[in-house]
């Protein structure tokens, strides 16, 4: 059976009192269900801080991003081996409003996949097609092209290491989310094409997230779809008892 993670990615939200209040709150709740981890993804201040509340919890540590080298002259950036020596352990790589907002394709989200996994990081790589290109009936393609730029010529024992999430641009921040129909499409095509390139052995292991205005009301019929391992969070991890919900998604 494939890993289930359920992802809550914070965004440029919270103080530091609040990102310690919302933490405490996790924590002190019964773990998920077991073969189900439980992640929460802060910004960069306040890793330090989650990873020393959290060590040794069912609460894992994401960052939102990182850099494409180790070390250097790279003013303002974060690194692969600074989030690992905090203890973090995953990280968020090519979502959709890096890509958009910040031009991020292709090559760079590769190189930091690379970085993420050299340090021993969980890549969480996501990818996802726009509106327009849905409507055009390119959703597929657009997928695909973005699997094959941020993952082409990595090794299947790198993929073993990394986790996909599945973002349909239209759905995330706009309470309108893929239908659970819709999103098994799109996760069992990807699970072919992890097939066709890295064998099926990658392909039944990878989890496959899937993300965009996942609610305590729709997760359960959203995992009940046979190829999606989990959710990546946004807006509802930033309250924990609706974060908590979706954690304790109903099975089946
Ligand atoms: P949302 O965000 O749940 O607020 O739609 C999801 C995401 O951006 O990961």
């Amino acid at each position: 059976m494939r890993r289930k993670i359920i992802a809550g990615n914070w965004k440029c939200n919270k103080t530091r009192a609040e990102a310690i209040s919302l933490l405490e709150s996790l924590l002190l709740a019964p773990p998920p269900p077991s073969g189900r981890q439980m992640v929460a993804i802060p910004p960069f201040p306040y890793l330090e801080a989650a990873c020393t509340l959290t060590a040794g919890s069912h609460l894992s540590i994401g960052a939102q991003n990182l850099w494409t080298s180790d070390w250097g002259a790279y003013t303002g950036e974060v690194s692969a081996p600074m989030l690992a020596s905090l203890g973090v352990r995953y990280v968020v790589v090519g979502h959709s409003e890096r890509r958009q907002r910040f031009g991020e394709d292709g090559l760079i989200l590769k190189e930091k996949v690379e970085r993420a996994l050299a340090w021993g990081l969980t890549p969480i790589f996501c990818l996802g097609e726009r509106l327009e290109e849905r409507d055009r009936g390119q959703a597929f393609e657009v997928v695909a092209d973005q699997l094959k730029k941020g993952l082409g010529g990595l090794s299947a024992e790198q993929l073993h290491h990394l986790v996909i999430a599945y973002e349909p641009v239209w759905a995330i921040g706009t309470g309108r989310n893929a239908t659970p129909e819709q999103a098994q499409e799109v996760h069992s095509l990807l699970r072919g094409l992890l097939t066709a390139g890295w064998g099926e052995s990658v392909a039944q292991s990878l989890p496959i997230l899937y993300g965009g205005s996942v609610k305590p009301d729709n997760v359960d019929a959203l995992m009940a779809m046979p190829d999606l391992d989990g959710a990546l969070v946004g807006g509802a991890s930033l309250k924990a008892d609706d974060f908590l919900r979706i954690a304790g998604y109903r099975e089946g």
